[in-house]
């Protein structure tokens, strides 16, 4: 394989102490590529007006794939008071880096995979494994929003019911978008067999061997928007007769994945409800320090933590890096060297499951470059 490019992002916080330890494990895994450092973040939002200056967009456009730590992102009012007079007579207006890449480059499945490794004494229980598909483009990110709702929005019939002063984000779903998602769930359906616990067919009536998808909605009060969702769903559902379907309203899906993790498989969302519930499953497994995240799309994907810059720890040394890790692995998979992304996958179980390195967050004292020293080591001795 030709040595790909990759565009790599630390960012704020922990996102840089992060990124080291998994260079650490991806020069070790024996994979080559050229890293292309780029800027990202908080800093340059202070400096330039922008957390994603141009020249950094450039960088994306002319590499494979992107691997990102972090960002630090505050509301409206916070940024701006953070911005130079200069800047600000400028009309530099924040927005996020994150979500503006996923948009521009169209990464429209956030996958985030939630597994309970054994012997992580964070694990809720022994044996959750539950991927989240989560739509990345639209949803109730879609950006467009007002402060003040424009007057001429008013014309339109039913914004009676909003009051005046109100400020308003749109939340957009589209047939395509959805069709998108629900197809790249069921396509990791059937692609691969069912691991971790099998559920118990008498709790969800569905063969454990079977893969389970629960496209996870609230249609039942936000009709027009998850009406289109679901139909969606239904739809990449009847195609795949041999795979498990259910829908289940999101309040209840949080409710049951802290009550029976085990009985959860495949989840398909839209983009909020994705991002609210994959922290609920970090959770499940140890945390976010353990919480993978890919952001793909059709010709570029943007691997990440699902945690952000994590300002409580930043500066101490002692992130888990396995989070980030994680997403290396997965990075490789998507650009095909699996047998490198699989030694790294057992490699991470391994320390796991010995036990002898623990980051604070496990119960532990030791520190981030210790936790990826010890999954290096293990490459190194062939895992
Ligand atoms: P966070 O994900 O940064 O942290 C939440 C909690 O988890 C904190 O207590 C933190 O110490 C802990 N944590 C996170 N990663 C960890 C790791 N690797 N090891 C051990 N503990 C870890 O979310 P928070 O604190 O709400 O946000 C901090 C900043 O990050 C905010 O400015 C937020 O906007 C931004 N953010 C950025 C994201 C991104 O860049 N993709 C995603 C989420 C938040
Ligand atoms: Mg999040």
């Amino acid at each position: 394989m030709a040595r790909p490019r990759i565009a790599w992002l630390p960012g704020d916080g922990i996102g840089g102490e992060v990124l080291q330890a998994t260079r650490l494990v991806l020069d070790e895994s024996g994979f080559e590529a050229n890293y292309i450092p780029g800027d990202i973040g908080w800093e340059f939002w202070k400096k330039e007006g922008t957390p994603l200056p141009d020249r950094t967009i450039e960088l994306l456009r002319h590499t494979e794939c992107a691997f990102f730590g972090a960002v630090t992102s505050m509301p409206n009012v916070d940024a701006m008071r953070e911005l130079p007079e200069g800047l600000r007579a400028k009309g530099a207006r924040y927005s996020s880096a994150v979500l503006r890449i996923r948009k521009m480059f169209d990464l429209y499945t956030c996958l985030r995979p939630c597994r309970a490794y054994p012997g992580n004494p964070g694990n809720m229980r022994e044996g959750i494994d539950i991927t989240i598909f989560r739509e990345n483009t639209e949803g109730m990110y879609s950006g467009a929003e007002w402060d003040k709702i424009p007057l001429e929005l008013y014309e339109v019939k039913g914004m009676e019911r909003v009051p005046r002063q109100a400020a308003i984000t749109i939340r957009a779903i589209t047939r395509k978008a959805s069709l998108r998602i629900a197809r790249a769930a069921f396509d990791r359906a059937a692609d691969t067999p069912r691991q971790g616990a099998a559920s118990d067919p008498a709790r969800t009536g569905i063969c454990p061997e079977k893969r389970l998808v629960t496209a996870v909605h609230k249609a039942n009060v936000m009709r027009a928007t998850d009406g289109v969702f679901l139909s969606a769903a239904r739809e990449v559902a009847g195609e795949h007769p041999d795979i498990g379907y259910e829908e289940m309203l999101v309040d209840t899906c949080a409710m049951q994945l802290v009550r029976d993790p085990l009985r959860f498989d495949i989840i398909v969302t839209t983009n909020m409800f994705g991002d609210i519930l994959s922290d609920l499953c970090a959770q499940l497994v140890g945390g976010m320090g353990f919480a993978p995240s890919g952001n793909i799309g059709d010709k570029y994907a943007m691997f990440e933590p699902s945690h952000g810059s994590a300002l409580d720890i930043a500066g101490k040394g002692i992130a888990n890096p396995v989070a980030a890790i994680l997403s290396a692995r997965m990075m490789l998979e998507w650009l095909g060297d699996k047998d490198s992304a699989g030694r790294i996958g057992r490699a991470v179980a391994d320390v796991i499951r010995e036990g002898r390195v623990r980051t604070p967050d496990m119960g532990g004292k030791m520190g981030t470059m210790a936790m990826a020293t010890a999954i290096a080591a293990k490459l190194k001795k062939g895992t």
